[in-house]
């Protein structure tokens, strides 16, 4: 496969008469170079997390995606014919045009040490000379653009770069990631990477329990051990924290018809179970994949497993109807 950069088309385009202004826009955060090339790669995110621009692919392989974009832009709706590619290590050009403008974007990542990356944007409004005048507009605009996908982007990052100061890493760490593999929403794709302790069991009382009608009763903390409880309707739901897909956190998001949404590919998250409460004074255990709960007249005991995570979903898990 042939895969041109940004300066490669550039050099192209020049002797056809087109002038480009180029600059950058860069970014930090407290994540790895991999969840960069993961972020920018991924397209379920863009219709599910982010609000300015929804995106229509027409073909999807691993190194490439070509899509109809419908970006807002200063409240009106922008159609753009996009190609997105990788195009070099740590590296992936895109390119569109509106009117008679072009747009060539090169993004890069580098490590700046353990879980800190610094991702550098390069754009390259391109024209005829005696449209230059547009070119500072467009450059504002794009600015713009930039600070809201980076405010939609960067806490999916640093949440990726939290969980690996945690012990966890991805199963896709390492090669360069495939524009395709990110459709596959109902993997689980995060694994152990440091030995992490199980937790001591903990109960949780009855008034706590009771508590969970008014606001939700969270235990532990929002990772694969975390729980949060639900009282509904004489039954209490145990609800996980993180999304085994990537390890979104779900803390925030509304329970709704007993269930939640993921924030960041629009998962369908069910309770992983739901006890009558009160609970019955010969009310059974119930064993989870990584818990298992005993309900007692004094509340609620959650004994954590030392259990691998798995990269399978559960096969009755329904993913949402991906708009594509
Ligand atoms: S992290 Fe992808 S659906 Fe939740
Ligand atoms: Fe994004």
């Amino acid at each position: 496969m042939i895969t041109k950069s940004k300066d490669e088309l550039i050099a192209r385009l020049a002797p056809a008469g087109f002038t480009f202004s180029q600059f950058q826009l860069v970014s930090e955060g407290h994540y790895e170079t991999f969840d960069a090339d993961w972020n920018y790669k991924d397209i379920p995110h863009l219709n599910a997390l982010h609000k300015l621009v929804n995106s229509y692919p027409s073909s999807i392989s691993d190194d490439i995606v070509t899509s109809v974009n419908l970006q807002t832009v200063g409240g009106f709706i922008l159609p753009m014919i996009v190609v997105n590619y990788h195009s070099g290590q740590d590296r992936q050009t895109y390119y569109t045009s509106f009117l008679n403008l072009l747009l060539i974007v090169e993004t890069h990542w580098r490590s700046l040490g353990p879980n800190q990356t610094r991702v550098e944007t390069s754009y390259a409004i391109g024209s005829r000379w005696y449209l230059k005048f547009l070119h500072p507009i467009v450059q504002r605009l794009i600015t713009k653009n930039y600070r809201q996908l980076m405010s939609e982007d960067l806490p999916m990052r640093e949440r990726r770069g939290s969980l690996r100061d945690w012990g966890y890493a991805y199963r896709t760490d390492g090669p360069p990631h495939s524009f395709a593999a990110t459709l596959h929403i109902l993997e689980e794709n995060m694994v152990v990477k440091r030995e992490m302790a199980t937790p001591a069991p903990e109960t949780v009382p009855t008034a706590q329990l009771d508590g969970a009608r008014a606001a939700d009763f969270f235990t532990n903390r929002s990772d694969h051990w975390g729980l949060r409880l639900r009282l509904d309707n004489g039954h209490l739901q145990v609800y996980p924290r993180m999304c085994p897909h990537e390890g979104a956190c779900l803390d925030e998001q509304p329970i709704e018809r007993s269930t939640v949404r993921c924030p960041w590919h629009a998962r369908i998250l069910r309770p992983l179970a739901t006890l009558a409460y009160p609970f019955a004074p010969d009310a059974a255990p119930v064993d989870l994949r990584h818990h298992r709960l005993v309900p007692s007249p004094k509340g609620l005991t959650i004994e954590y497993k030392d259990a691998p995570l798995a990269e399978k979903a559960d096969p009755t898990e329904q993913a949402p109807a991906m708009t594509l």
